[in-house]
């Protein structure tokens, strides 16, 4: 399971390098989820991304919150510099300095640690970037210590692993069916069992938490060849991608045939997709105790 420190060296390294595709395979998620960030984000103050990668849902928040100042945190040195060049070119007015405190910035590091310099929070948001802590309780206990009481914690994760159609169809054409032990493991799984989450974010300080399920389209391929587009993908990114460097030639070339054939069974008018299950969780930060 990918944990902090792949993120810091060869997985950030990898999603800086597909960045334009999962920005596409993402961009059914982050409709829902800057929906949900937008219904409950403050006019002022302070807000940070957790995990936030090249930076989409703290500069989509940034945009339609002129007067928050939001702070994007990530352990990927390579995704946040993607995250500063793409501030400077899309937003350059809410780059942090050149509107006072309002605007946005970036941090490499790991969230529970740097959160506490930027207390109190007013928002805490992330897509995809939570599940990933070694010690979850530990980290989101952070999160809130850092928020002020009352302040919204808005967050996107994937639901159970058999219930996204990209995962299930990879893991068939790798020839492995991973099963859930129903413990937490860092991973794009960890908060996929909605009892386990509750109960973190309850441990940790949060509460109120409601959890809303989605199925959203995760495109993966699309342009003059689809197929080729999404195996360029699926090469790099996701649960077939180890399994593909760590093959003899004869046996990754029919792991690529399988995958072929779930894309090619997938591809409506040009654009190859799956479905993608997640969960949109919303909290509140308590009282300290
Ligand atoms: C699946 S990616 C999502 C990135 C981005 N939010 C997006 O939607 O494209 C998960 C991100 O969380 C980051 N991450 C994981 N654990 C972290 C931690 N403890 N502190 C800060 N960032 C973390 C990773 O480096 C990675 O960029």
């Amino acid at each position: 399971m990918t944990s902090g420190g792949d993120w810091s060296a060869r997985v950030g390294a990898t999603w800086a390098a597909e960045w334009r595709r999962t920005e596409r395979a993402f961009g059914d998620v982050a409709r829902l989820l800057d929906d949900a960030i937008v219904a409950v984000a403050p006019e002022n103050g302070i807000a940070a991304d957790v995990g936030c990668g090249v930076g989409s849902t703290a500069l989509a928040l940034a945009a339609a919150r002129p007067g928050l100042h939001v702070t994007g945190i990530d352990l990927a040195a390579p995704l946040t510099a993607i995250a500063r060049e793409r501030a400077a070119v899309v937003a350059p007015h809410t780059v942090r300095g050149a509107g006072g405190d309002r605007g946005v910035d970036f941090l490499v590091g790991d969230a529970a640690a740097l959160l506490p310099t930027l207390a109190p929070l007013d928002l805490i948001v992330s897509r995809h970037g939570v599940m990933f802590f070694d010690d979850p309780v530990t980290s989101f206990a952070a999160m809130a210590r850092a928020a002020r009481p009352g302040a919204s914690l808005v967050f996107s994760c994937f639901r159970a692993r058999e219930e996204n159609d990209w995962a299930t169809a990879l893991d068939a054409a790798v020839g492995v069916l991973p099963r859930s032990t129903g413990a937490y493991a860092p991973g794009p799984f960890g908060l996929a069992d909605h009892a386990l989450t509750q109960n973190v974010l309850a441990a940790a300080g949060w509460i109120g938490a409601t959890a809303t399920r989605h199925d959203v389209r995760y495109v993966v391929g699309a342009g003059d060849d689809p197929i080729a587009d999404a195996l360029a993908f699926f090469r790099r990114i996701g649960p077939a991608a180890s399994a593909l460097a760590a093959a003899a030639p004869d046996e990754r070339a029919a792991i690529e045939r399988r995958i072929v054939a779930a894309l090619a069974a997938r591809i409506r008018e040009g654009t190859v997709a799956f479905t993608a299950a997640i969960w949109i969780w919303v909290a509140r930060a308590g009282k300290p105790s």
